[in-house]
């Protein structure tokens, strides 16, 4: 997926040209990864543009952020208006949103405190992470060699550019065997989660993912997964899951905002349960996408409208013609 080039970034609070938003190649992050980013997404629904979680995900980026001892001037309103404020400027009707806090240009060596602390947000069309086909059908996956991070090392709760050179490992690992993602595990052996996304296994009814520790990110999208099971009667438990949980699971699902709701059709060419989408998956799949299209009442204020004039409007002239949004 190549980007287009044109649009609008959002560096330090004012708005460049695409091409215009560079840095120096003597900055901080580029050396020595020190960064920290985030990835939303932004839906059109029957009533605009709305970001889902956006303060979930600005709030995980601050606290990134804070691991790092990266102090930037917004807070979590401002970092929230900065989003829209882009989004609006570029006129995308749906978008993925990926803000960064960065380490920038003053002086290199392994000592950050010198270099400035900047930020930027861009946004770019991202469809179906894994492939359309795979939100039915399911993905072929397979256990990586590489391990998660270990306890104590590089912090697996801050989204920081850094912790994906371990993901690029385990996903150039997958895709040079043949298969779209790999699942790691933790360096206790029992299963974290994909590259980019967290997973969930469903077993005897049971909808199972393993523990913030366990070395994950927590996932925005696996919160809320959490949240629609509990919605839906569907029993939760975050628990250590063995390895071989995985080849037993009735299914296995991924979730994440890249990824959103995608199954697992097999594992190390083990078929789990029926070899494609399961019935669990199937219903949190179909109560997250309407969610996230807004085409459910937004029970939860997960949706931030990008222009809330226009979506109060069209909520009221719905709300006359007798449909629900
Ligand atoms: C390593 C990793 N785990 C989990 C996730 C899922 O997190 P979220 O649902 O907040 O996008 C991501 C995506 O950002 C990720 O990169």
């Amino acid at each position: 997926m190549g980007f287009p080039g044109t649009g609008k970034i959002w560096m330090n609070g004012t708005l460049v040209d695409w091409k215009d938003a560079t840095i120096h190649i003597a900055s901080h992050v580029v050396h020595y990864g020190s960064g920290v980013f985030e990835g939303a997404r932004c839906y059109a629904t029957p009533r605009g543009s709305a970001c889902f979680r956006l303060d979930a995900h600005m709030r995980r980026l601050q606290l990134s952020a804070k691991i790092y001892r990266m102090e930037y001037p917004l807070d979590l309103a401002g970092w929230q208006n900065a989003v829209l404020e882009t989004i609006r400027a570029n006129h995308m009707k749906s978008c993925y949103i990926r803000p960064v806090v960065y380490r920038g240009y003053e002086s290199l060596g392994v000592n950050p405190f010198t270099c400035p602390v900047d930020a930027a947000i861009m946004l770019w069309e991202w469809g179906a992470y894994l492939g359309k086909e795979a939100l039915e059908a399911g993905c072929d996956v397979k256990v990586a060699t590489w391990a998660r991070m270990a306890p104590n090392t590089l912090p697996a709760m801050a989204k920081s550019t850094a912790n994906y050179a371990n993901s690029a490992l385990i996903k150039m690992e997958a895709i040079s065997e043949g298969y779209s993602e790999a699942i790691a595990l933790d360096v206790h052996g029992n299963v974290s989660e994909g590259s980019g996304q967290n997973i969930f296994l469903v077993r005897d009814g049971v909808l199972v993912t393993p523990p913030l520790g366990s070395s994950i990110l927590g996932g925005i999208t696996r919160d809320s997964i959490i949240t629609l099971a509990r919605d839906l009667d569907i029993p939760v438990s975050e628990s250590i899951v063995p390895r071989e949980a995985l080849y037993t699971a009735d299914e296995v699902f991924f979730a994440g905002t890249a990824a959103e709701v995608t199954p697992v059709r097999s594992i190390d060419k083990i078929t789990i349960g029926i070899g494609r989408r399961g019935p669990v998956t199937e219903a949190l799949q179909h109560r997250f996408f309407d969610v996230i299209n807004g085409r459910v009442p937004d029970t939860h204020g997960w949706l931030t409208y990008v222009y809330p004039e226009e979506s109060a409007l069209r909520s009221q002239a719905q709300a006359a013609a007798g449909v629900r949004s």
